[in-house]
C-alpha cells in the first residue's frame, strides 16, 4: 500500500530531509586521505544528534546495522559499515548514504564523493550516477508511473556505458525508511505504480563501471561489485506534486 503524504506530513519529511544535507555536508567536508570510516560516522552523529534527531539505520535490519551512516569506498555499491580499520587513501571515491529521522519522519539521500585525486574515469562515473538521478527525477510526474523513473534512470546509465545495479532499488519513504513502492533503476515506461500528488520516493542510481553483478561481504552488509571495478550512488528523497517532482534532501 502507497501511503500518500499531507502537506503537513511532506514539511515535516522536509525537514528531516534538511538534516540529511547537513549530515552529508559535514561528511564532505571532512574527507581527507587518513581519516577512517568510523571517524566520518561520528561527525555525522554529532551533527544529528545536535539537531534532536536520530539515525534509524542503528539497529536495523539482521545482523543488526551498528551505525547511523553507510560508508562505502570504491567497489563497495552499499551498506558500507564505518569502521576504524577502513581508512580514506587518496584517489579512491567514497559514498555517504544517510537516513535521518526528526519528529517521527524520515528522509534518506547519498552522494559519492572523490578523496584527493581521482582518475577521469572515476569522476565521469560519479557525474553519470547524478545526471542518471535527474533523468529519473523529470520523470517523476503526476501520470507517469514508476517504470518511467525506473527506465530513465536505466536508459542514462547504460547509453553511458555504465551497468544498473539490479539488487537494490529505491523506494518510498516516510514514518519508515522503507515503503511501498519499489522504484527500481531498471526497468520500462508505462509500467508500475501510477505516480500520484503526495506521493513520497527515494530515487537513487547505483551503477558500476563494470558488469552488474554484486557479492555480500562476510559482514553480511557490505554490497559490493564482483569484478571489484567501482560503483557510484546518487540519492534523494523527493516528492511528486502537482507542480512536478520537489527535492526534500536539500539545504
Ligand atoms: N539508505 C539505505 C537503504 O535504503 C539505508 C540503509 S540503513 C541500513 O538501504 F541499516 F540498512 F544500513
Ligand atoms: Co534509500
Amino acid at each position: 500500500m502507497i501511503r500518500l503524504k499531507s502537506q503537513d506530513e511532506i514539511n515535516k519529511i522536509r525537514a528531516a530531509g534538511r538534516l540529511v544535507k547537513a549530515v552529508l555536508d559535514a561528511m564532505q567536508a571532512a574527507i581527507h586521505p587518513g581519516i577512517s570510516t568510523y571517524e566520518l560516522d561520528q561527525v555525522a552523529m554529532k551533527v544529528i544528534e545536535a539537531a534532536g534527531g536520530s539515525g534509524p539505520c542503528i539497529g536495523y535490519g539482521d545482523p543488526p546495522f551498528p551505525t547511523a551512516t553507510c560508508i562505502s569506498l570504491d567497489e563497495e555499491i552499499v551498506h558500507g559499515i564505518p569502521s576504524e580499520n577502513r581508512i580514506l587513501r587518496n584517489g579512491q571515491i567514497v559514498t555517504f548514504d544517510v537516513v535521518c529521522e526528526l519528529d517521527g519522519w524520515m528522509a534518506d539521500a547519498a552522494r559519492t564523493f572523490p578523496v584527493g585525486e581521482i582518475s577521469p574515469e572515476k569522476q565521469a562515473l560519479m557525474d553519470a550516477a547524478e545526471a542518471a538521478f535527474w533523468a529519473g527525477f523529470s520523470q517523476a510526474k503526476i501520470g507517469n508511473r514508476v517504470g518511467d523513473i525506473s527506465a530513465a534512470v536505466q536508459n542514462y546509465a547504460e547509453s553511458h556505458g555504465y551497468s544498473v545495479i539490479r539488487e537494490l532499488t529505491g523506494h518510498g519513504i516516510g514514518r519508515e525508511m522503507h515503503e511501498a513502492p519499489d522504484v527500481p533503476n531498471y526497468g520500462r515506461p508505462g509500467r508500475g505504480p501510477r505516480l500520484q500528488e503526495g506521493m513520497v520516493i527515494c530515487i537513487e542510481p547505483m551503477i558500476a563501471k563494470g558488469e552488474r553483478y554484486v557479492t555480500l561481504g562476510e559482514d553480511q552488509w557490505t554490497v559490493a561489485m564482483r569484478d571489484h571495478e567501482p560503483s557510484a550512488h546518487y540519492e534523494n528523497t523527493i516528492v511528486v506534486t502537482a507542480d512536478g517532482p520537489q527535492i526534500l534532501t536539500q539545504g
